[in-house]
């Protein structure tokens, strides 16, 4: 990641290759006017023109990029990180966006972290020009009048740790299904937790030792044995009045669908199958290095998905931890069987609330599209919390509700006490979360299904990177923060 400095110098006298210039559309374009003028440069929202400054400004090369004329937090992460990618071959940049607080201060610094983040590590060395452009920035300046503050430089501090994990997780999803199966992936957890974090690894003996049936069920199909991790931050100083937040994610390392296999096109994109568990573990090391005043205990939840003779059948029951019995109908419905385990020892933690985030459902993409994520509860004051966190970020989400009509069909096994999956596709997500929520009791309980926003499949726009995104990061940090400011 370049590293992010704050300056209260002008864009005109700043010494750097390049410098970024945010124009408002309801603003005079100043020195810039005619060249952009002549460019046709209409300053529409996140529009960007990179042309020789030929000693209108002091940097050799300007990138003019279009604000809307009040522009949230969010406008300013886009246009940054837009901005940014269109440059080619520049080592310094400066931006002037005009920010009008701390936030948004930090808001272009999470741009520059997130909308320069590429995946290299699968490509040869020597083929430099198939790796990003941006990834050739190393030094970024904000200029601001708020550069000498002690909270400005705190808050880009933050905002490059919270980036850290966004991109940490976006390596782990981008990562291919061959080289980061259940106990790689457990390793590579533990390796990034650091010390600030515990972190315990269950095998499949353990797993088997501790009853956890759903996570077993799902990994038996294949070679590579399913894992448990579980992470524990405890802030200097916890008390019992320290708010305790438990995670939970999805770590399938590839969802095949198992014997109920999906058709190939579907199954092109099932290495993002384990970005909740991504998202949850990047989030638990971020919260710690933030040392935010709030327990954190985490879970993830891993395995593959996979056919084979030894893979649980449509027909099997299962036992899940806790000791309730499920009905499995469709093997590719296996993202609730070993979020079930997971949200079991995460209520055993005794929290005061929990959230899980898993790549759930295809039907949450056919409801809310391939940015939004959808967020089902049993507790509305707490979805409100981590609605009010995602608007803090940026991140879009949007509240689902569980219907009396999906508490019914998951009760509806004739042979065990609950089953796993509806053949009627409508309503998907709220059945699955329906399912989910018999495993959570009275504690207080968020789903965030990712399954539209956890990857992009197009090509990269504002700060949403190619692949894996990263998604739910930065709000389960938010939420975590809020919870802990309370
Ligand atoms: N991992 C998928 C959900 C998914 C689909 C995530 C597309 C991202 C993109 C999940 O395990 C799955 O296969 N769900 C099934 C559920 C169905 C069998 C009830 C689905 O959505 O089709
Ligand atoms: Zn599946
Ligand atoms: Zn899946």
């Amino acid at each position: 990641m370049p590293s992010v400095s704050l300056s209260t110098a002008k864009s005109t006298t700043f010494t750097a290759d390049a410098v970024i210039v945010g124009i408002r559309t309801d603003e005079d374009k100043g020195d810039l006017a005619a060249s952009l003028d002549l460019l046709g440069f209409t300053g529409q929202k996140s529009q960007v023109m990179v042309f020789p400054s030929h000693g209108a400004v002091k940097a050799p090369i300007v990138a003019a990029v279009g604000l809307p004329p009040e522009p949230s937090a969010e406008d300013l992460r886009r246009a940054a990180a837009t901005a940014l990618r269109s440059l080619n071959n520049v080592s310094s940049v400066a931006l002037d966006l005009h920010p009008a607080s701390v936030e948004e201060v930090a808001a272009i610094a999470e741009g520059v972290h997130l909308g320069s983040y590429a995946f290299t590590a699968f490509k040869s060395a020597a083929d430099d020009a198939s790796k990003d452009a941006a990834a050739t920035v190393d030094d970024v300046t904000i200029l601001t009048a708020f550069a000498r503050q002690s909270a400005a430089t705190a808050a880009v501090e933050r905002a490059q740790t919270v980036s850290e994990a966004v991109n940490v997780a976006r390596d782990w999803v981008n990562t291919p299904p061959g080289d980061l199966r259940p106990a790689g992936f457990a390793e590579a957890i533990s390796e990034h937790a650091g010390s600030n974090v515990k972190v315990t690894i269950w095998d499949d003996k353990r797993l088997e030792k501790e009853s956890c049936g759903g996570i077993l069920g799902v990994g038996r199909g294949s070679d590579s044995p399913p894992r448990l991790v579980k992470m524990t931050y405890r802030p200097a100083g916890t008390t019992k009045k320290t708010p305790h937040l438990a995670l939970v994610g999805k770590g399938i390392t590839f969802d095949s669908g198992g014997l109920s296999i999906k058709p190939g096109a579907s199954m092109q994109t099932m290495k993002l199958d384990m970005a909740g568990a991504a998202a949850v573990a990047a989030a638990t090391v971020a919260i710690a290095r933030l040392g935010l005043p709030i327990q954190i205990t985490a879970f993830a939840c891993l395995a593959e998905n996979m056919p084979s003779g030894t893979a649980t059948r449509p027909g099997d029951v299962l036992r899940m931890r806790g000791g309730t019995t499920v009905e499995v109908h469709n093997t590719d419905a296996e993202g609730r069987l070993v979020l079930a385990d997971g949200l079991t020892l995460a209520a055993e933690a005794k929290p005061d609330h929990v959230i899980d985030v898993a790549t759930l459902t295809g039907a949450c993409i056919v409801a809310l599209g391939n940015n939004t994520t959808g967020v089902l509860s049993n507790d509305d004051t707490f979805s409100e919390s981590v609605m009010t966190a995602s608007r803090t970020t940026g991140e879009s989400m949007w509240r689902l509700p569980i219907t009396e009509e999906m508490r019914d069909l998951v009760q509806s096994s004739t042979i065990a006490d609950l089953r796993q999956h509806n053949p009627k596709p409508a309503g998907g997500t709220l059945f699955a979360a329906a399912f989910l929520r018999e495993f959570v009791g009275e504690l207080s309980w968020a789903h965030l299904d990712i399954a539209g926003p956890s990857f992009n499949e197009g090509s990269a726009h504002g700060h949403t990177t190619v692949g894996g995104t990263g998604v739910s990061v930065r709000t389960l940090v938010q939420v975590a923060s809020d919870l802990a400011s309370a």
